[in-house]
């Protein structure tokens, strides 16, 4: 998440019921490269040792102001000055409360209050207790001040009540805290991307499809996030539930036309960048039928008819306006300076912007990516061999510099 180390990551652990599932968050931060270490409230205490995040961790964790974790060191200052990032999951309502005024009674109100790193807080408590207008005051304070808040579900509390109220997923904790590390470049912008395949029915039980799997759009999104976008995916058909934030809207679609209606109602709500990652089927049975083909009356051959290309339909009406900022996807097999001229043609004729090409062995069913990324000077930047993550960043990276 932090350029060049390991993030960095203070997590704070407050007397809620949901306690015992700050454990697994440090667990979800550590997985993805952090450094996690825990400050305690006394009532967190109740609910979990601190010998438990002692052990996940392998750091001490911070529990009282007259402990000394370093020599000569003050816990609470040089916890808040060592964070890149402090998470308060669970965040209690006496916790929020405390930090919206300011109180520093304990090591992690003071740490809320010394440090100059982004806050996120993941709330937890009984769903009165949430809805009440002190507790959604305080609440609004403290975002007013730029803390981010990861709402929490609804369903069934640990108190009986149903309602608002349980801690957010981990991963949602996640998205939230990358999202407060990572560059405001897209800060405000509205994205939308297709991704994933097409099917187009021949009848109830059959289509033709491709073996897109809809994962470098996904790490696109997920890029656009946390970069401060507002994002749309429209996608196809996936074989797996995308892990997205909750945040990202998300509108699914089955054949090509379906797809080609969502993206194009999405342009009138004028969005900064349109990414048409999906790999939109070309043909489309001309004529599906309602009923099961039987291999008795099975023909012998299908009549494709042309499905509308959305990329050239979207480059069309954008025309010479600089919004939105188009970027299409080829795959093509071939040797990579075929691919290179191949991109370069389809974007001139598809009008967009930006063309990322890659090569169907390096793509399908890889959660790694090689690209080239063309722009509309001929310029182009080769991307080697690398996660779709890193490889979405650095697309991210051409299209605000070109953007
Ligand atoms: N695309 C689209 N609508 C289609 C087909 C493709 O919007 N009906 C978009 C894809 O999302 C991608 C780009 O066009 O961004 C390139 O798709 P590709 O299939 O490689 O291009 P084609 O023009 O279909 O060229 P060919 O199949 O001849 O290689």
């Amino acid at each position: 998440m932090t350029k060049g180390r390991a993030s960095r990551i203070v997590l704070g652990v407050t007397g809620s019921i949901a306690a015992y599932k700050a454990a697994e968050i440090a667990r979800y931060f550590m997985k993805r490269g952090c450094v996690v270490r825990v400050v305690m409230s006394e009532a967190a205490e109740k609910f979990i040792s601190p010998l438990t995040f002692e052990s996940i961790t392998q750091q001490p964790v911070l529990r009282t102001f007259w402990e000394e974790t370093q020599p000569g060191a003050i816990g609470h200052i040089a916890l808040a000055d060592w964070a890149d990032a402090v998470v308060v999951a669970p965040a209690s309502a006496d916790c929020i409360a405390k930090a919206a005024f300011g109180f520093a009674e304990s090591p992690l109100l003071a740490v809320l209050l010394a440090t100059k790193a982004p806050v996120i807080m993941a709330p937890a408590m009984n769903v009165n207790m949430y809805e009440h207008p002190q507790t959604q005051e305080n609440i609004s304070t403290l975002a007013a001040r730029g803390v981010a808040f990861v709402e929490p579900d609804t369903g069934d509390l640990a108190c009986g009540w149903k309602g608002r109220g349980r801690l957010a997923e981990a991963s949602e904790i996640f998205f939230e805290t990358k999202r407060s590390l990572g560059p405001k470049d897209l800060l405000g912008k509205r994205v939308v991307i297709s991704t994933g395949p097409t099917r187009e029915a021949i009848d109830p039980v059959r289509f033709i499809s491709n073996r897109s799997s809809g994962k470098m759009g996904v790490a696109l999104a997920k890029e656009a996030y946390r970069r401060g976008a507002q994002v749309i995916v429209v996608h196809g058909p996936l074989s797996m539930t995308p892990r997205l934030p909750r945040r990202v809207s998300k509108i699914s679609v089955t054949s090509a036309a379906q797809m080609r209606e969502a993206v194009l109602s999405q342009l009138s709500l004028s969005p900064d960048i349109v990414i048409m990652a999906a790999a939109v089927a070309d043909y489309r049975p001309a004529a599906p039928v309602s009923e099961k083909i039987k291999k008795s009356t099975s023909p012998s051959s299908i009549e494709l008819i042309s499905n509308a290309d959305i990329l050239l339909e979207v480059g069309e009406k954008k025309g010479e306006s600089p919004r939105p900022f188009l970027v299409g996807f080829a795959v093509e097999t071939g040797t990579p300076e075929e691919l290179v001229a191949e991109v370069t043609r389809k974007l001139i004729r598809k009008n967009a912007d930006l063309m990322v090409g890659n090569l169907a062995q390096d793509s399908f069913d890889k959660d790694t990516n090689r690209v080239c990324v063309v722009c509309r000077s001929g310029e182009y930047e080769s991307i080697e061999t690398a996660k779709k993550s890193e490889v979405a960043r650095r697309i991210f990276d051409a299209i605000v510099k070109k953007g």
